[in-house]
């Protein structure tokens, strides 16, 4: 009953989570492109008001016009609109979201017992959760001191990007050699969305509020806190596409369970990085295709790293030789070293006598896999078989013979590997072809 209930809790939060990013990465694409979409005013009335730029809009059967002011308009209302809410409830429900599934069951989750290190692959859960929450906080920190120390008046923002994007490549090395796959996608994407987050609650709101209380008292606002908040912006702006395909990756075994998942990552923040150019020029009225073709290439680029070896190998018509090796290289892809010796014996034992047979396969499933993937589970804290995958019967088990092989293959499953299962298992479901 309480895992049901976790699990419930979990889609609720889910929905407010996606909503309110939906929200919030609306609004911040709206204002990108009216800023960069906005002409010159017309009429002297307007240039005597101080109005920059306008744009003018039909939408929802009404007609807006949209006014930027220079420096600070003559009179301020009160009832100003302010953009924080969005912001601050998508990291409130994505923290509760990264909470309720992550740091309750970290050794689950979090720990990365395939680590090449070995104080990272050795973690008790709590370990694990206190990195993880490290690792957000070190995270904000060290783009906040960059962005501080770097470019502290705007005039460097240009050298800040590269060492951000630079700091973004160590971040998706370092959380996937630290955490388990899932997560280290998942406190990638975090690391910037909480960076975005803190750029709104630390920077932009208090310089806006600054400014708005300098205007009111007749003063003239402090120009550094409008370049701060349009730097900080600027930042979140190329941001907002990687956090989103980083959390949405993470729903997708292949990307994160690859031996190069970090270079996978990489490639995605970076072609979302690309692709958001693309948009931002368009709304200032260039038309610079480069920046998308790019960013599209990047994905081929993670494509062809990520696309399955294993299975290719298994499905070739084989000599059992040959069968050994390709899957000791389905193993050794998934970084795995040692112990190959006896495990390839065994496979090559089970593809000496004929194939692995499917009856073979289901005794693993059962010792390895059902205690979750089961209509009702057994290990505690599942209320439902895993993404209603269910290996309790052959049927189900040829329905995801590929998925099988290659959660198998790259040591995802069994999660954290709690049911044990042997390097001898694993080779012989690679070697199994799948019938
Ligand atoms: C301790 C519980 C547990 C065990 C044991 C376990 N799994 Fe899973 N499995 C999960 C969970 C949880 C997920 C969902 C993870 C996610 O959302 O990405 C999952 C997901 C999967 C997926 C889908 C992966 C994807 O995202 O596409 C496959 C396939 C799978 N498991 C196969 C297996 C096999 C095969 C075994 C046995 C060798 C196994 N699992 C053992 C908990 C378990």
């Amino acid at each position: 009953m309480e895992a049901y209930l976790l699990e419930f809790g979990n889609l609720l939060i889910r929905w407010l989570h996606v909503i309110a990013a939906i929200a919030w990465l609306g609004e911040s694409i709206y204002f990108v492109m009216l800023d960069n979409g906005l002409k010159p005013p017309k009429g002297e009335a307007c240039k005597k008001k101080g109005v920059f730029g306008e744009m003018w809009a039909v939408h929802g059967g009404g007609f807006y016009h949209n006014q930027k002011y220079a420096s600070s308009p003559e009179d301020l209302p009160e009832d100003l609109h302010w953009s924080f809410w969005k912001a601050y409830t998508t990291w409130l429900s994505g923290f509760g979201l990264f909470t309720l599934l992550y740091l309750t069951k970290p050794s689950f989750y979090l720990v990365n017992r395939n680590s090449p290190w070995e104080w990272a692959a050795n973690m008790t859960g709590t370990q694990a959760n206190i990195a993880a929450l490290a690792f957000l906080l070190l995270g904000w920190i060290i783009y906040n001191e960059l962005c501080k120390r770097i470019s502290p008046n705007m005039t460097r923002d240009g050298i800040l990007s590269i060492a951000v994007a630079v700091m973004m490549v160590v971040v998706a090395y370092l959380s996937t050699h630290i955490f388990s796959g899932r997560a280290a996608f998942l406190l990638t994407g975090a690391v910037m969305a909480t960076a975005m987050s803190a750029n709104v609650f630390f920077w932009i709101i208090p310089g806006q509020r600054r400014m708005v209380n300098a205007m009111k008292a007749g003063e003239k606002p402090n120009p550094i806190d409008g370049l701060r908040g349009k730097q900080r912006s600027v930042h979140n702006t190329y941001f907002t596409l990687p956090v989103v395909l980083l959390m949405l990756s993470n729903h997708y075994a292949f990307t994160f369970t690859h031996s190069l998942s970090w270079v996978i990552m990489v490639l995605f923040i970076f072609a979302g990085a690309l692709i958001r150019q693309y948009f931002v020029l368009m709304h200032g009225g260039k038309i610079r295709p480069g920046y998308p073709i790019a960013g599209v290439a990047l994905i081929l680029v993670a494509v062809w790293i990520g696309a399955p070896t294993a299975k290719k190998a298994v499905q070739a018509p084989v000599t059992p030789v040959e069968q050994t090796q390709t899957s000791v290289a389905a193993t050794d892809d998934a970084t795995v070293e040692g112990e190959q010796a006896d495990a390839g014996e065994a496979a090559t034992e089970a593809a000496a006598s004929g194939a692995v047979t499917l009856a073979q396969v289901e005794t693993i499933m059962n010792n390895r896999c059902v205690e979750c993937h089961a209509v009702n589970p057994t290990q505690a804290g599942f209320a439902a078989a895993p993404l209603g995958i269910l290996l309790d019967s052959p049927k189900e088990i040829l329905l995801q013979a590929d998925h099988i092989k290659q959660v198998v293959a790259s040591k995802y499953m069994p999660l954290g590997n709690m049911t044990q299962m042997t390097d001898e298992e694993r080779d012989m479901i690679a070697a199994w072809n799948g019938q």
